[in-house]
């Protein structure tokens, strides 16, 4: 029977997945014993965060079909391309790849070279890859990833080019392997796709609508992630605050929160994205009841103009953003707000871009990451008329930049001679008795330290700091 409701992927199907993996396996395992050679794949990966957790994704994979990774494409027998395609640059930069593979694959014809993420789900692209990149012989699309395994086989097996992306709405596949980058840090998906639909933005149309994993499934992983010691966990989403509303019986993202806090002990816990539209104030108390969730808030604001915010599709306005920051800070004083922001979205004006500069000074955010608008095709932006001007972007790109770089130095000077608690991430690279790892807020704190503290939260003295970074020793009574 149908549902309206999200629903796992059935077991069967994710069964026939773990067969196609001992499938290949069994075929590199025949490769390896003719050639004597290890068979290796290569996985180059683009885009955000959730790009970098289905990577994990397929690392996972790729091991349990018998593959090592290697990041030199030339030993490579199959080079995976996880695409983005949020902005023009993102798709150009994969194009060049493919095209300077060309070359290799004359040379390794047996190469197999595969295209999946967001890129494949526009049928302008899969056509171009089609018609102008001969060498790509798998094209898998962002709702197929787990039937990677049983395409790839008859890719092995058929010798001829696989197209698949096919659409699985409502559905999320659980149980597949996952080879994570770290093993302090790491990503939990609480759910996928998007509804918004903000005007100049493709995610939507790549991604699908919004399917929620079920409470259980994501406790149950991050219990599992708990008994290996993991010290950080952040939980993905496009939009954590819709978190649910899909699921047979709903849950809230501030629901999920709390039980994640209660029913497991990991020492820290982010999420993002939160849209401003539908942050709760439910959510807020569970931030401020439970210490371990990190007093930060990725809330990005995408213009300080009602009037741009109205034409991107926002569903707040200036006034509603601020008086959210104020809220917040009101409950969790010590939260450190970080943003996104896109300058020279179509119609644009001066005045319109001098009120983003104004909330910029007004909120202060530790971190912003700042987006040149890109035109996307298919997205109602793209047919806005007055697209503004080259030049005239660069400059107020380069005035926003500026501007949130003085805050971003001011902030972090304030640090300077205060104690804050640091997750060790392994040694920076500059030299080997010097560390690096990140406060609660975020902020990117680099330190040297005759002992290696890799793993654990230390408390580091702030010593000096720099816009993007702070550097400092180890508190007194660590060593
Ligand atoms: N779901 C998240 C963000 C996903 S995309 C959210 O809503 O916050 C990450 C960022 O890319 C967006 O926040 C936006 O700032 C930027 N972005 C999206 N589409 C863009 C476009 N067409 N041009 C420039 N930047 C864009
Ligand atoms: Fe894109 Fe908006 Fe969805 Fe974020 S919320 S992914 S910006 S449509
Ligand atoms: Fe992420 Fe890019 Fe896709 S930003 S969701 S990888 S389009």
């Amino acid at each position: 029977m149908s549902s309206a409701h999200t629903q796992r992927i059935p077991q069967e199907e994710i069964e026939k997945q773990y067969h196609y993996m001992q499938e290949v396996a069994a075929l590199n395992i025949q490769k390896e014993s003719e050639s004597g050679k290890k068979s290796f794949a290569q996985i180059r990966n683009f885009g955000c965060q959730m790009n970098e957790h289905d990577a994990e994704k397929i690392h996972g994979m790729l091991l349990a079909m018998g593959y090592e990774t290697t990041d030199k494409s030339e030993n490579a027998a199959i080079v995976i391309f996880n695409t983005c395609c949020v902005r023009e640059n993102a798709e150009e930069k994969v194009f060049g790849h493919l095209g300077a593979l060309k070359a290799l694959k004359r040379n390794n014809p047996d190469m197999i070279i595969a295209v999946c993420g967001c890129m494949t789900e526009q049928p302008t692209i899969v056509d171009e890859i089609k018609k102008k990149y001969k060498n790509v012989d798998l094209v898998f699309g962002t709702h197929n990833l787990h039937r990677m395994p049983e395409l790839l086989y008859k890719c092995l097996q058929d010798n001829h080019r696989i197209y698949e992306t096919s659409r699985t709405d409502k559905e999320v596949a659980e149980g597949l392997p996952i080879e994570r980058a770290s093993n302090i840090k790491a990503w939990v998906t609480i759910m996928y796709g998007c509804n918004n639909y903000c005007s100049y933005c493709i995610v939507p149309y790549v991604r699908g609508h919004e399917r929620s994993r079920m409470p259980e499934d994501i406790i149950k992983e991050i219990k599992e992630l708990e008994e290996s010691g993991i010290q950080e966990i952040t939980l993905l989403g496009q939009n954590v605050n819709s978190y649910g509303k899909d699921l047979e019986t709903p849950v809230t993202f501030a629901a999920l929160l709390d039980m994640i806090c209660t029913e497991a002990d990991v020492p820290r816990i982010r999420f993002m994205t939160s849209h401003p539209k539908d942050l709760s104030d439910e959510l807020i108390d569970v931030m401020a009841k439970h210490k371990n969730i990190c007093r930060q808030l990725h809330l990005p604001v995408q213009s300080g103009s009602s009037e741009i915010l109205k034409r991107m599709n926002r569903r707040y306005d200036k006034e509603k953003y601020l008086s959210l920051v104020e809220k917040v800070r009101a409950k969790i004083p010590d939260i450190a707000f970080s943003t996104d922001v896109i300058v020279g979205f179509p119609g644009e004006t001066e005045e319109n871009f001098t009120e983003t500069l104004y909330l910029f000074e007004k909120v202060r955010y530790d971190m912003a990451f700042t987006f040149i608008y890109s035109k996307r095709t298919g997205t109602p932006a793209a047919t806005y008329p007055d697209q503004v001007p080259e030049d005239v972007v660069k400059d107020r790109f380069e005035r926003l930049l500026a501007t949130q770089n003085n805050i971003c130095r001011e902030l972090n000077e304030a640090c300077v001679g205060k104690t804050l608690d640091v997750l060790v991430e392994g040694i920076s690279r500059t030299s080997d008795s010097h560390y690096t790892g990140r406060t609660d807020s975020n902020k990117i704190v680099n330190f040297t330290s005759n002992k290696d503290y890799t793993g654990k939260i230390i408390p580091i003295k702030i010593t000096s700091a720099q816009t993007w970074s702070l550097e400092g020793e180890v508190a007194e009574n660590m060593d």
